[in-house]
């Protein structure tokens, strides 16, 4: 319990008074709120209760949109028509904590975390049973939705922000969840779903089609025979809206393999197996999903041990790294990484939420 009051404490630190959270407080790069930490944050916060801090991280990232709402219908407008898109009508992935576009060069055009968002607001609806939707959720969900129903289809950076020239199976396994989940509250708040709907169908279909090789998932659509980590997402923690539930074939024939190449020599889990970043060392954030996946399939003595490799990452101030770097699968990236960026960023709130919601299912599994 130390290390779930601990977490707590770390993101309400991270939390501004406008409700963005901080990706991790210590490390520049991360000085922003990204769509897809945040949600994933705001879900834990739910998961234990701490729906007021979830609540301020919708309002935040729901006016946000809305406050965008003329380059989206730009956007929208220029699919219409065949035109190309331009860039500046693009919702981006992350922003700076009082809400500005970052200026830096970054890989900005990432969708993921909208369907990330759109399932967190089903989530917090589902727990707190506000009497209807707010009106600026219900407008952000609106514009969300139709953004993603003609925008899914292209290339995107992925969810670690690198190949902006493929479609990551993982942001599919996003989008999916956010259109199925938003279209249950849609239609609980009297709201037309179908497109929210139909567009989720169409990703399933093309996911089933294109996403899969020899009977598991790999990381991009027509790819190479690879996994990735994030490959979990096709059946948590997005729960009954999943487009995989845990015990399809496909599954964990995608699972077996993440185990077979993706989890390290100390027993996390990493990325994909080429990944350079810091080395590519194994990450808490993923090690928690996997724990997760096992909790799912009744598997408690490996959610146990997932949550056991998480608890033994954090440092003596109970702050939990992005990545830990005791056998990384490329040690001769470390240091082109330290002498970039310096250390690994810690704490990670998202790390540190990806142990409150496995530390919750496990709570709830009863074990
Ligand atoms: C990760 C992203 C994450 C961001 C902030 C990046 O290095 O690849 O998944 O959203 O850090 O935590």
């Amino acid at each position: 319990m130390i290390l779930v009051t601990q977490s707590i404490a770390v993101i309400e630190a991270g939390q501004g008074t406008n409700g963005a959270y901080v990706a991790c407080p210590s490390y520049s790069s991360y000085n922003y709120c990204w769509f897809r930490d945040g949600t994933f944050i705001a879900v834990a916060m739910d998961r234990w209760q701490k729906h007021e801090s979830a609540r301020r991280f919708y309002d935040w990232a729901t006016a946000l949109v809305v406050a965008r709402a003329d380059g989206i219908e730009r956007c929208l407008e220029n699919v219409a028509q065949g035109r190309p898109l331009n860039p500046a009508d693009l919702l981006h992935t992350r922003y700076t904590l009082d809400g500005r576009q970052g200026d830096e060069d970054w890989p900005n055009f990432q969708l993921d975390g909208f369907g990330t968002l759109l399932w967190g607001l089903q989530h917090h609806m589902q727990l707190t049973d506000p009497p209807t939707m707010p009106s600026v959720w219900a407008r952000a969900a609106n514009l969300l939705v139709r953004y993603l129903a003609a925008l899914w289809q292209r290339p995107n950076s992925d969810c670690w922000e690198e190949f902006s020239d493929q479609i990551a199976v993982s942001t599919l396994a996003a989008l999916y969840a956010g259109l199925h989940a938003i279209s249950a509250a849609f239609e609980a708040n009297g709201q037309d779903a179908t497109l929210a709907l139909d567009t989720a169908r169409q990703i399933k279909a093309f996911l089933l089609g294109s996403g899969v090789r020899d009977g598991h998932l790999i990381k991009q659509i027509e790819g190479e025979d690879v996994v990735d980590a994030s490959l979990l997402w096709a059946s948590v923690p997005f729960q009954e809206h999943s487009f995989l539930q845990p015990s399809d074939p496909v599954m964990q024939a995608t699972v077996a393999r993440i185990e077979q190449d993706l989890v390290g020599k100390t027993g996390g889990v990493h990325r994909y197996a080429k990944d350079t970043f810091y080395g590519g060392g194994e990450w808490v954030l993923l090690t928690a999903l996997l724990g997760e996946y096992y909790t799912a399939t009744g598997n408690l003595t490996g959610g146990q041990r997932c949550l056991a490799f998480v608890e033994a990452s954090a440092n003596e101030q109970g702050h939990l790294p992005e990545q830990v770097s005791r056998a990384p699968l490329h040690p001769e990236y470390v240091e082109h990484w330290l002498g970039c960026w310096g250390p690994v960023a810690c704490p990670l709130l998202w790390s540190h939420a990806a142990y409150l919601s496995l530390s919750a299912q496990v709570r709830e599994s009863g074990l």
